[in-house]
């Protein structure tokens, strides 16, 4: 979240966009789901910007604010817009009836992969944890008894995925490059690896543990192996450089950084490996849940997820895997 807030000031401050006669600040969260993280996200925003029009030395205090919140149709817009009341109120409290009557936050339901805005009208866009989601599962992927890249999978499921990664990520580029102001700036946070081994544990084991919790369903007759050989995820965790490159190829922005951040999957390496194998297990859950469910059907998830915190647990007790994610900073040229 300091990216986030380092990222405004310094477009105030070194004055990209002359803050004294800016009318209104428009912003985008990208991939916003439903939870707690994109009104954390707003908050930064706007305290920022509140603190920002106050100190600056030509203030401008008629600064209005548009927050655009973005997913795809099937998430829950309900739960976020029956929680932005109570949002407002604590907005108002903080920053005064003035100020919050200058904020503004809609939805738009759609995939980022496609136009979410008009041409030239976003100042900052943010994402988090979202673009590591590729917008389909590679065409004709041969990748039997796994479900993503794994170490004895064939050599051209990690070219598959690969290139459907560079397709995804330079369409999201291009599509934003049309909405983004010159100067504006984009702050994206996704899962990734900081080596160039595609099918190094920090990356795949998860899913791989996955995989054999399905296989394991498999030999209890539970479900058919032909639809675990058919079932592989839409998700990829590019290399930084392979992000790099297709930031070059496309052309539209100047990369500021990447910061790489690395988080073991039990953050408190507490001792209790299966409580912590079961948060892990919840997490994924709630993250995959909606594509096994079409695919495999509801039956057999609790046995598949009991299985997958068992693994999990089992994993920690002799290994400790991080999670390895990529913050990326860009500036429209
Ligand atoms: C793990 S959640 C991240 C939520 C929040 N940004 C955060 O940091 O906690 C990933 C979100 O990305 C959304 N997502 C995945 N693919 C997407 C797409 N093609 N277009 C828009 N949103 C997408 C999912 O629906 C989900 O809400």
């Amino acid at each position: 979240m300091s990216t986030v807030k380092d990222t405004i000031k310094d477009m105030f401050t070194n004055h990209f966009i002359p803050f004294e006669v800016l009318e209104s600040f428009k912003i985008a969260d990208i991939g916003c789901a439903s939870g707690p993280n994109t009104f954390l996200f707003m908050s930064e925003v706007i305290d920022t910007i509140n603190n920002l029009s106050n100190q600056n030395q030509n203030q401008n205090q008629a600064l209005e604010i548009s927050i655009v919140l973005n997913d795809l149709h099937k998430n829950d817009f309900n739960s976020i817009f029956s929680t932005l009341p109570s949002f407002l109120d604590r907005l108002q409290e903080k920053h005064g009836y003035e100020f919050s009557q200058k904020c503004f936050i809609s939805g738009v339901a759609a995939s980022l992969y496609e136009r979410l805005q008009p041409s030239k009208s976003l100042h900052f866009v943010h994402s988090s944890s979202s673009l590591h989601w590729l917008s389909q599962v590679p065409k004709n992927l041969e990748n039997k008894g796994h479900i993503y890249i794994a170490k004895d999978c064939l050599p051209n499921v990690f070219e598959a995925y690969k290139n459907q990664f560079y397709k995804d990520f330079s369409s999201f580029l291009n599509k934003r490059s049309h909405e983004i102001l010159p100067s504006g700036r984009m702050v994206l946070t996704f899962m990734g690896r900081c080596i160039p081994e595609p099918s190094n544990n920090d990356c795949c084991c998860l899913w791989e543990l996955l995989a054999q919790s399905l296989l394991d369903m498999v030999s209890q007759g539970l479900i058919k192996k032909e639809d675990v050989d058919s079932f592989n995820l839409p998700l990829y965790t590019p290399y930084h450089e392979e992000v790099k490159e297709i930031i070059v190829k496309e052309m539209s922005f100047e990369l500021e950084k990447i910061v790489i951040f690395k988080d073991n999957w039990d953050q408190d390496d507490s001792d209790d490996k299966k409580k912590s194998g079961q948060d892990i297990a919840d997490c994924i859950r709630a993250v995959t849940e909606q594509m096994l469910v079409t695919h495999f059907g509801e039956l057999f998830l609790n046995n598949v997820f009991k299985r997958y915190a068992e693994r999990i647990a089992n994993h920690l007790k002799t290994e400790k895997t991080k999670f390895i994610n990529l913050t990326v900073s860009l500036r429209k040229k």
